[in-house]
């Protein structure tokens, strides 16, 4: 794996993703995005990880797209873009993904960290979609993912303006579940993912599963939705096994089966 992404673990099962372009503040050129993917469809296979880390440095979360290299790209450059392919690859990974953001989050930064089931920031944290400032727009979900985050009326203001929100703003909003020292992200994000990762693994999908969904249909076809994954999980052994361990007072050994 070139070393734009460093990949530690699975510890504990949890993997941590940390991007590293210092020299372009994380700018998510399509070599790093297809790494990340090609990573994640690694943990995805691997049993060992029940949950991933993404994280970057102290100054940027991820600064966007690579702007040298979109500005290469012509209209057709941009229609066969296999970043596309890419991003869906992240978006479709069945496993938590805890995002520790500190500093620049913005553009496909800001996207990225969307992509995220559960998000801790920094308190430097700057979460923005700037792409109006270079005459473009969000192309990762920004316009899509932010709306439902943080609602249309601010979702509005950070794209048609540009400016970016800090990390209180993100957590009023709720983009962000907890902000804290700069330092502490990654500690953070990774006990939250060890805490996930020791729960039972496909009780794990379906939650993640379930909730996304809650976006993408209405509250009639969620709640069937919802039903049907509560009821394939009583086929599981990991079901028992949490239930007889609760009424036995001891922890429950989950195997993923
Ligand atoms: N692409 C390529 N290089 C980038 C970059 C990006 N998105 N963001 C920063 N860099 C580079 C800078 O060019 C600079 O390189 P040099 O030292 O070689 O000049 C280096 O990273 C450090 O950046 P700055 O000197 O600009 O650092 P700063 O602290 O003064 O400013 C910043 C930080 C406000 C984040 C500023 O770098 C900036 O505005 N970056 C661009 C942010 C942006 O517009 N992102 C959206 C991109 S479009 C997109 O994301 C679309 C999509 O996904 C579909």
């Amino acid at each position: 794996m070139p070393n734009n992404l460093l990949v530690e673990g699975p510890e504990q099962g949890v993997q941590v993703f940390t991007l590293n372009r210092p020299e372009a503040l994380n700018a998510l050129n399509t070599e790093l995005l297809e790494n990340l993917a090609k990573a994640l469809d690694d943990a995805e296979a691997d049993r060992e990880v029940g949950a991933v880390v993404i994280t970057g440095s102290q100054k940027a979360f991820a600064a966007g797209a690579d702007i040298n290299e979109m500005a290469a790209r012509d209209l057709v450059g941009i229609l066969e873009d296999p970043r596309v392919a890419h991003w869906e690859r992240i978006a479709r990974f069945t496993k938590p993904i805890i995002a520790a953001v500190n500093g620049f989050a913005l553009g496909g930064g800001c996207e990225l960290a969307m992509h995220a089931d559960i998000l801790i920031a920094g308190e430097n944290a700057r979460f923005g979609q700037p792409e109006i400032n270079l005459g473009i727009m969000p192309g990762a979900g920004g316009t899509q993912r932010l709306v439902r985050k943080v609602g249309e009326s601010l979702a509005m203001h950070m794209a048609l303006t540009g400016e970016p929100i800090n990390a209180k703003r993100a957590l009023q909003a709720g983009l962000v579940s907890e902000v804290c020292q700069p330092e502490l992200t990654v500690e953070k994000a990774i006990g939250i993912a060890r805490t996930i990762a020791r729960k039972a693994p496909i009780a794990v999908r379906l939650t993640k599963e379930s909730v996304r969904r809650a976006n993408d249909m209405n509250l009639a076809e969620g709640l069937r939705f919802e039903r049907h994954a509560f009821t394939v999980l009583a086929g599981t052994a990991d079901r028992q096994e949490g239930l007889d361990a609760f009424r036995e007072k001891r922890k429950p050994q989950f195997k993923g089966q």
